[in-house]
């Protein structure tokens, strides 16, 4: 324990001495989840989380640090090779780098909701850092779980041990490459069921491949292995199953993320696997690329596929709050190359949306205007951590370009409000799925709010249950007959015959529209919802303290993900 944390335990001491009826039991959510009308108890809040240590090189019987494949594997302007035609770095240590799968561990709004959790469990810490640790420090969680004992929430934010400098790696590549064909896609290998090997093998997708400059420099074997491109390595990790406790005894599991699961029933399982989209094998003008995928030896041949390391998601938003924060994240990455991590992000979830105005008219005294959002994504959308949201903004206007009518406005945290400013946003309640909009202050809202075991929304992944509503939009040739349909099946859209594989379709009908000349459509993505982070500015945990100061400097604004526009 450094200063920092021996400070905070004192403190936290104190502090639950403090805090109101039940916290220390771990059953009611730190800081309430649900704010009444009454104005919230002062908490008082420990100091910030120091800055993590820098990336220390380190390896392990099993793991190595990322820097030591970057030797090769990383481009950089003193070669020509691993560019693409435009002249971009696209060399996997370069791309990864700047990734969310590269910060995994350093991520602040992570550490921050585990945090959260650790308060929550108090004297059950064991299993929330065995939980929290598996997936988003996994090499780290390994070596600690072979030698005995698990990751400590200390360990990875403060450690000096092999397994902390491999821990705040985040999913390093020595951990992906091993992923050994064991079990992949059964049930046990979802939850972080991963199985890594002991023959120092790492896979990769092409035949034959040189093995002496590694055997030599880092002493692994790369082996050609075609596993490696399935969706199935992706779901290990992507299949966040959570054990739900009463006490000390697991009932049953939670079934946080499910993208993988989303994508077996879909049109893409048949020949679209995560690599596809997530590491394209193309150029900005569709071409295949093909390059030596290592910088040493010289004279390598090429390769076709080359896989980009992009692993774009959606999270624009944290790779932003990165490059404002990296000193604090000890990775050593540049703030441009975050920034244009997250604007490839921002390029990414467009790719997964686009709306339409399909068409617009009077039916008696009211405008219809009948929106559809349609999903491209190869799962739903949003996909992922249940914090994103999707939402559909729409404005009429008249002649002069007053606004007449305005359903999906945020104001400057990025809180949903209605036109007078007043917030529509809050953590105790859930807006409805809507297949006709009347209203102004009626939202139509992608996203998926998980429930406790009281029924109450609640955004903590340990006090999850089920989920309280999941109208996301589905992707193309989902089934309601798929076998994990009770896991991933929609929940708050019965009735809404127009909530269909691939779309939705909204009607906003608006009363005395005839002097409406122009309606504008913006259907808007959001990492993490307003609401989180007031819950997270409460929480007497030092992460929790650091994000939120991170976050009120960089409000959560949602971006535009497709839009649409219409006169009359
Ligand atoms: C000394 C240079 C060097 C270092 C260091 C190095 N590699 Fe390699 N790597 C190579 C070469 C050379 C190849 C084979 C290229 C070929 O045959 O086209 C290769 C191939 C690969 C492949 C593809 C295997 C296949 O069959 O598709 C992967 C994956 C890989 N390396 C990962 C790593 C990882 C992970 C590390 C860090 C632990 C690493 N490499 C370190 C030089 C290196
Ligand atoms: C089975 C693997 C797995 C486990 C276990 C897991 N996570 Fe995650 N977590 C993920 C993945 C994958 C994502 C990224 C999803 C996305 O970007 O949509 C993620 C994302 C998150 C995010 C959002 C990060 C961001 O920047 O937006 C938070 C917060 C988080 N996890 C907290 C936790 C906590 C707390 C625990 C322990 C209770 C935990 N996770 C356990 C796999 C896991
Ligand atoms: C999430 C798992 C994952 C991580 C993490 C990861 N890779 Fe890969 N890697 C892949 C997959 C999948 C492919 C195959 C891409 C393709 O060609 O379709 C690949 C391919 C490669 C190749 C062969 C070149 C190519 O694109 O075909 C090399 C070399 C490589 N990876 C090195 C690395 C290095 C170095 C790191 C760490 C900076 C890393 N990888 C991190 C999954 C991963
Ligand atoms: C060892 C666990 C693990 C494996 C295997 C893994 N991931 Fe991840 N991935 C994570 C975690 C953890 C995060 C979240 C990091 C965060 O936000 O804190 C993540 C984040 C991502 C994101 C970023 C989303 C965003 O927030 O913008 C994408 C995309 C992604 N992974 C795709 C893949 C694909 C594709 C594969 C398979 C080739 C894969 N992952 C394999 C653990 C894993
Ligand atoms: C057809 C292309 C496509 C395929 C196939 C695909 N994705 Fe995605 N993925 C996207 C798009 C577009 C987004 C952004 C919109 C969204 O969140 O749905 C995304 C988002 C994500 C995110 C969430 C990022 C965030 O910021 O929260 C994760 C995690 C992810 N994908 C993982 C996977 C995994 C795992 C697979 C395979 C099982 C997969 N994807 C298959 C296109 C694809």
């Amino acid at each position: 324990m450094n200063a920092t944390n021996t400070r905070y335990a004192l403190r936290a001491g104190i502090l639950l001495l403090l805090l109101p009826l039940g916290f220390s039991c771990g059953e009611t959510p730190p800081g309430g989840t649900t704010p009444g009308p009454e104005p919230e108890p002062e908490v008082e809040l420990p100091p910030p989380l120091d800055p993590l240590p820098p990336v220390h090189l380190t390896t392990t019987d099993r793991f190595a640090t990322s820097s030591q494949c970057g030797q090769c594997h990383f481009a950089g302007p003193e070669t020509t090779v691993m560019h693409d035609a435009a002249g971009n770095d696209i060399s996997p240590v370069y791309l990864w780098r700047s990734s969310m799968m590269g910060f995994a561990a350093r991520d602040p709004y992570y550490l921050a909701v585990f945090g959260e959790e650790l308060v929550a469990h108090s004297g059950r810490e064991a299993f929330v850092e065995k939980t929290c640790t598996r997936c988003h420090a996994p090499a780290g969680s390994e070596e600690q779980a072979q030698a005995g004992g698990h990751l400590t929430f200390d360990a990875l934010v403060a450690g000096d041990g092999k397994e902390a400098h491999l821990a705040r790696d985040g999913v390093t590549c020595t951990l992906c490459h091993q992923i050994a064909d064991d079990g992949l896609g059964k049930t046990q290998s979802f939850g972080g069921g991963f199985v890594i090997g002991y023959e120092r093998e790492i896979y990769g997708p092409h035949l034959v491949p040189k093995v002496d400059p590694m055997q030599l420099i880092v002493n692994y074997t790369p082996t050609a292995s075609a596993h490696i491109t399935k969706s199935e390595v992706c779901a290990t990790c992507h299949t966040v199953l959570v054990p739900i406790m009463k006490g000390d005894q697991r009932v049953g599991d939670f079934l946080e993320q499910a993208p993988y699961l989303e994508w077996k029933n879909s049109t893409f399982a048949a020949g679209v696997p995560c690599a596809t989209c997530h590491l394209p094998t193309q150029d900005g003008a569709k071409v295949d690329i093909s390059s030596p995928i290592a910088k040493f030896p010289e004279g390598l041949g090429a390769r076709t596929p080359y896989g980009q390391h992009r692993f774009s998601g959606g999270n624009a938003y944290m790779l932003r709050i990165l490059a404002d924060n990296v000193e604090w994240t000890g990775a050593g990455v540049a703030p441009e190359e975050l920034e244009q991590s997250a604007a490839r992000a921002e390029a990414h979830v467009a790719e997964g949306a686009v709306v339409k105005i399909l068409s617009a008219s009077m039916q008696g005294s009211a405008l219809a205007v009948e929106v559809q959002v349609e999903n491209h994504a190869g799962h739903k959308f949003p996909t992922g951590y249940p914090s994103r949201r999707a939402w559909i903004h729409l404005r009429a206007e008249g002649a002069g370009g007053e606004v007449l009518f305005e359903s999906g406005a945020f104001d400057a945290t990025g809180a949903l409000v209605d036109r007078k400013g007043a917030r529509l946003d809050r953590s105790d309640s859930v807006l409805p799925h809507h297949d006709v909009v009347t209203k102004e202050s009626d939202v139509q809202v992608y996203e998926a709010i998980a429930k406790d075991a009281t029924g109450a929304p609640t955004h903590r992944p340990l006090a999850s249950v089920g989920f309280v509503k999941d109208n996301r939009l589905l992707p193309l040739g989902w089934s309601s007959a798929d076998p994990w349909i009770d896991w991933i099946g929609p929940v708050g859209v019965a009735g809404d015959g127009t909530f269909q594989p691939g779309f939705d379709r909204v009607t906003y009908a608006i009363e005395g529209g005839a002097a409406v000349r122009r309606v504008t459509v913006e259907l808007l993505y959001q990492s993490v919802r307003p609401t989180e982070l007031d819950t997270l500015a409460r929480v007497p945990h030092p992460a929790a303290v650091r994000f939120s100061g991170m976050a009120s400097a960089r409000p959560s604004i949602p971006l535009v993900a497709a839009q649409a526009l219409i006169e009359l």
